[in-house]
């Protein structure tokens, strides 16, 4: 092992940075009402111009950077990732980087064609998320708020099934009051085809989605609903820090995960980073603040420059908001958050 690759830097509850979480646009062409609700996201909505994005070698860049701290997995996000022209080419930069180990993408899988599946495997991309919170036309078109039918994100899936990934999950958003119906057609839908299927509490992210803790289904809930129709069992963790709860289902038809962010917080393991599209670190979901990096490459700076000012981002860092959150079970002053489709989830 090469002294770069021995580094890790820990921030002040002694996390390691493992994971980062790369949103490569802040567009999206849906407007899921948890996310980018409409009415905040609509006609008038400044997204960022195209010059103040970060370009592909300046992430790549960074990412490397991110790498010779402890970084170890990418996973590219957005806003709707696949908006973003070249990404197999932003792919191929990161699957070259001395340390990293793993490459992923989250997608609405809208745009997933099997052209764009392939070439994304071949440039070096190992699994992919496909976020579908519903079955039936009329929910998911209630959800994504643009019209959009279900069936081309099931052409999504396949296409990504067809193209070898280590593998292909699938998340679901559950939110009281619109799809909690879905819970059950998703997990008999995705049961015994191989994907795994995780269920998403709903968060507080951002500042725009009006979001309510009486709206959260809670893992639990979820796990009950699918257990009377399908017994399930608890299964141990693949590795320590894994954020999905994996349950099996009895009948030997696969798994199906939860994603407790709100009930069962676990920022005491959380080892991941966020780079927004215009270039900022954020080192919580939560955060109020990010760390500009953009500006400081625009401006010339050194690589050593740069790796002092990521290392002492992280060697900063003290969030917990998800525990702290849970401890006073308060609504914490929200208008400053950053949004979801900032940093991707
Ligand atoms: C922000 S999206 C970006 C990637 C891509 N557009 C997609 O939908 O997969 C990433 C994930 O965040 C989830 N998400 C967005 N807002 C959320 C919220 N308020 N609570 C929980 N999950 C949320 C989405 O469902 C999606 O699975
Ligand atoms: S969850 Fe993903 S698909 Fe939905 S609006 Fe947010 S970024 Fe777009």
């Amino acid at each position: 092992m090469t002294e770069r690759l021995r580094y890790q830097v820990k921030d002040q509850l002694q996390r390691p940075v493992r994971d980062l979480r790369i949103s490569v646009t802040d567009r999206c062409n849906f407007r899921c009402t948890y996310c980018m609700p409409r009415e905040v996201f609509g006609p008038g909505y400044r997204f960022v111009p195209r010059s103040e994005l970060l370009r592909l070698e300046e992430i790549s860049r960074i990412a490397n950077i991110f790498a010779g701290q402890g970084v170890r997995k990418i996973r590219i996000t957005g806003g709707e990732p696949l908006i973003r022209r070249d990404l197999e080419r932003l792919v191929e930069m990161i699957a070259v980087i001395e340390g990293i180990e793993d490459i992923s993408m989250t997608t609405n899988a809208s745009m997933l064609t099997g052209q764009r599946a392939r070439s994304l495997h071949a440039a070096g991309l190992k699994r992919i998320n496909i976020s579908l919170d519903a079955l039936d036309e009329k929910t998911f078109q209630r959800v994504n708020d643009v019209e959009f039918p279900v069936g081309r994100v099931l052409q999504g899936i396949e296409h990504a099934q067809a193209a070898g990934f280590d593998s292909v999950k699938i998340n679901a958003v559950i939110r009281r009051g619109f799809n909690k119906h879905s819970v059950l057609h998703l997990a008999d839908h995705f049961r015994g085809t191989g994907m795994i299927l995780r269920f998403i509490e709903f968060m507080d992210v951002g500042s725009t989605n009006q979001w309510q803790f009486d709206e959260v289904v809670s893992a639990r809930q979820m796990a009950d609903i699918i257990h009377a129709e399908f017994p399930i069992a608890p299964v141990s963790p693949n590795y320590h820090g894994e954020v999905a709860k994996r349950w099996r289902y009895l009948d030997g038809a696969g798994e199906v995960g939860f994603i407790a962010s709100v009930t069962e917080p676990f920022c005491g393991d959380c080892a991941r980073a966020r780079l927004s599209a215009v270039g900022k670190v954020y080192t919580c979901l939560f955060a109020t603040k990010g760390y500009d990096l953009r500006d400081l490459i625009r401006e010339g700076a050194s690589d050593k420059a740069l790796t002092r000012r990521i290392h002492t981002i992280w060697a900063n860092r003290v969030d917990r908001y998800s525990e702290l959150r849970s401890r006073t079970s308060a609504t914490v002053n929200r208008t400053q958050r950053v949004e979801m489709s900032h940093i991707g989830g």
